[in-house]
């Protein structure tokens, strides 16, 4: 690679260019899908569906990834049998690669099966292992959120900057309630004791949004177990380009491997992570 060349640039293509484009043509092709797609098929559990969408819209981001780069690699949801030993492997083998595509195609599918506007397509670039682009797309909203490390993260132009909350009292939070039964019960236990605390909490079916929505300053904190690299690699950078701050539940460093996690903007990070290990 051209030393002279920012990381996002290879030859003449930008990567970031490629994930806006990709993002935006996914995102109209399940806005069109909406309300279209009949009964869902059950995955892991009752509670993790998945359409023709889904597959549809994963489809069209990875033909269009292999043909600006045919040696990059990539991980996608619908690509990896369900459950949480299989991701885990599949991310570990992914890893290997020095260019990895990570790509949630409909991320809050549950919410596009009702009809409940909050879902979004999330792409993003990962060199060895680190996120270097992140791409939110949100095309009910028409809100595309997008973060190239070092350089910031924006939405519609404007850069993102969280939220000046100092307290947990003062925060708005969310969560996420997994589709692995035994993990959902932990979180509803966290859940009831975190509302008690906090402002308020949402739990609104998008952990890519909800991160968008910590980058954006719209909630302070949020914090979910159980999730997927596609679920966490382009809203982990976008948090963090806006300055606020992503970290396993336990406070350890945040990596792609991380699947219990916490972020927000910062300020309150530490009381968060504190107010979660009281739970019982
Ligand atoms: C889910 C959403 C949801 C979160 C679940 C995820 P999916 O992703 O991010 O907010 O609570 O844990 O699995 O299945 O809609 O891509
Ligand atoms: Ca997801
Ligand atoms: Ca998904």
């Amino acid at each position: 690679m051209d030393e002279s060349r920012p990381e996002t640039v290879v030859g003449s293509k930008s990567f970031t260019a490629v994930a806006v484009n990709c993002a935006a043509k996914a995102g109209e092709y399940i806005k069109m899908k909406l309300g279209t797609t009949g009964q869902p098929d059950f995955k892991y559990s009752r509670q993790d569906l998945v359409t023709e969408a889904d597959k549809g819209a994963e489809r069209l981001v990875r033909n269009l990834i292999a043909t600006h780069f045919p040696d990059h690699s990539f991980l996608g949801e619908e690509g990896v049998e369900p459950g949480p030993e299989a991701s885990a492997a599949a991310l570990r083998e992914a890893l290997e690669a020095e260019y990895l595509w990570i790509v949630d195609p409909i991320d809050g599918t549950t919410n596009f099966v009702h009809g409940f506007p909050f879902f979004a397509v999330s792409i993003a670039l990962a060199r060895n292992g680190r996120v270097i682009v992140g791409v939110v797309y949100d095309p009910v909203r028409d809100e595309l959120f997008v973060a190239e490390r070092g350089k910031g993260a924006y939405v519609r132009g404007k850069r993102l900057k969280v939220s000046a909350e100092r307290t947990l009292g003062e925060s708005l939070l969310a969560t996420g309630f997994s589709a692995n039964p035994a993990v959902m019960r932990i979180n509803a236990r966290e859940a009831s004791a975190l509302v008690q605390k906090a402002r308020n909490l949402r739990v609104c079916g998008s952990a890519a949004l909800h991160l968008a929505y910590v980058a954006a300053g719209r909630l302070s904190g949020f914090w979910e177990h159980g999730l997927n690299a596609w679920d966490l690699a382009a809203g982990s950078l976008l948090v963090e380009e806006a300055g606020g701050r992503m970290s396993g539940v336990n406070g350890e460093p945040f990596d792609l491997r991380v699947r219990d996690v916490a972020a927000s903007n910062g300020l309150i990070h530490d009381e968060l992570l504190a107010a979660l290990r009281e739970v019982e």
